[in-house]
């Protein structure tokens, strides 16, 4: 009771995540032709109705096959199969140390796979050394030359590869207009913020012009506000220049913002890989449930399951129902999985009709301005969240702390997880 009050000058930081995929669509259709408008265009509508995955005829371009690495008696990557499209957009979520830098490194080839083996385009790529694979990796940590212009930084590769001065010189310019530093171009790392030494890093990456960027934590170091700026040039020019990209992030709005499909990872193995909407609205399990915006996981026992209904006895708030085709038995423990946004509140009991009621006291609000997350105890001792946005004056009363609030979900809003 001690902490009452605190919680809405708290403000805990938002998971924006159900907004974050209409923002992707607004930024992908946006997109600039800056290479050649035909293949932009191209891009764009291929972007619009982008779903290989979902076509039993598409082959992956990047297919990890049965992959196991161990370091010593250690399983970093533990059997894990992993198809990824051309030109997709691909994320890697999950904590520290589940192995997600370890898998990039098979595919550039600065590790070797212990078991398993890695396809690209159809090839076994085992036998192909690092620098000829149309692979590039930018590193967690992007190490630019302290000694080097912008321009010359950009063009480090390109030199190696001997390419001939003129084009360098042509692919260097389009690179910089690429990331919109063409006027840093003879500076040096130090005189650029984070953001431009980032855009450098990433200029770089891009000049060789590799079919597969692979991309550790890439905006790591950038400022809120940066980071979302440059997620949406990552996605222009992705688009623009139709690449095939693997990104780890550690933050999960991220992946929603720039992603086709994410993968969610847990000690070396794939939890569940989906669009990120699919995500959101059918994680597979609590561990992806909770690792994906905020959630109610209500714990109670199946109590029938009959022609797409799921009805579960909870001690928190009775029987509830959630439509869904389940295969589960009578008796099982399970756990109905609800967003915040997703349940109402108010203080005036529901009509007799409506499904899912539960009621109990308002225990603690977390008011961000636009939304506000009431935080209600029931009678049994659980905590059900409710998000409601502040679109207009109240016409009841606010609702407050020790209120006693009714809460309602749709049967269509929730999940039931087994797992
Ligand atoms: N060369 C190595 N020798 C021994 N263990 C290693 C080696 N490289 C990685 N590991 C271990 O493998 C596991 C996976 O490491 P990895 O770098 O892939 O994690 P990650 O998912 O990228 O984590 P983070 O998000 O912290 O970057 C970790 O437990 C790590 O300590
Ligand atoms: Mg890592």
């Amino acid at each position: 009771m001690a902490t009452k009050g605190t919680a809405a000058k708290k403000a805990a930081p938002r998971k924006a995540a159900a907004k974050a995929a209409p923002q992707k669509t607004a930024a992908r259709a946006k997109a600039k032709p800056e290479i050649s408008a035909e293949k932009s265009k191209m891009v764009g509508s291929v972007r619009r109705s982008f779903a290989p995955w979902t076509d039993p005829d598409a082959k992956p371009f990047i297919l990890y096959e049965n992959i196991t690495k161990r370091f010593g008696d250690f399983t970093a990557v533990d059997d894990l199969t992993l198809g990824i499209y051309e030109r997709e957009f691909f994320s890697l979520l999950g904590g520290s140390g589940c192995g997600k830098t370890t898998l990039l490194r098979m595919l550039a080839g600065f590790e070797t796979p212990t078991e398993g083996r890695i396809l690209l385009d159809g090839q076994d790529i085992s036998k192909i050394p690092p620098y000829k694979r149309p692979v590039n990796m930018m590193f967690q940590s992007y190490a630019l030359f302290p000694h080097m212009t912008v321009a010359d930084n950009i063009a480090f590769g390109l030199k190696q590869d001997k390419m001939p001065k003129g084009e360098i010189a042509d692919r260097v310019d389009e690179m910089l207009k690429l990331v919109k530093l063409e006027q840093f171009k003879s500076r040096k790392p130090h005189m650029l913020s984070g953001g431009q030494r980032q855009r450098v890093a990433l200029a770089r990456s891009i000049a060789k012009r590799p079919k597969v960027l692979l991309l550790d934590e890439p905006l790591g170091a950038l400022d809120k506000k940066l980071r979302e700026q440059t997620q949406f040039e990552l996605i222009d020019l992705q688009q623009q220049l139709g690449l095939t990209f693997q990104i780890v992030t550690h933050d999960q709005e991220e992946a929603m913002t720039v992603s086709d499909r994410i993968a969610v990872m847990n000690q070396g193995k794939i939890i569940q890989v989906s669009t990120p909407a699919e995500m959101y609205e059918y994680p597979n399990s609590r561990f992806v449930a909770d690792f994906i915006g905020d959630i109610n996981l209500i714990e109670g026992t199946i109590s029938s399951v009959s022609g797409g209904k799921v009805t579960v006895e909870t001690a928190d708030a009775g029987k509830l129902v959630v439509n869904q085709d389940l295969k589960a038995d009578k008796g099982q423990t399970a756990w109905i999985a609800i967003r915040p946004e997703k349940v109402s509140i108010g203080l005036k009991k529901p009509a007799a009709r409506t499904a899912n009621v539960m009621s109990g006291e308002v225990w603690d609000i977390g008011y961000l301005g636009d939304v506000s997350t009431y935080h209600v105890k029931m009678p049994a001792g659980g905590i059900v969240k409710a998000l409601q946005t502040n679109a207009t004056r109240l016409v009841e009363r606010p609702i407050t702390w020790e209120d006693q609030a009714w809460l309602s979900f749709s049967p269509d809003g929730a999940v039931v997880l087994l797992s």
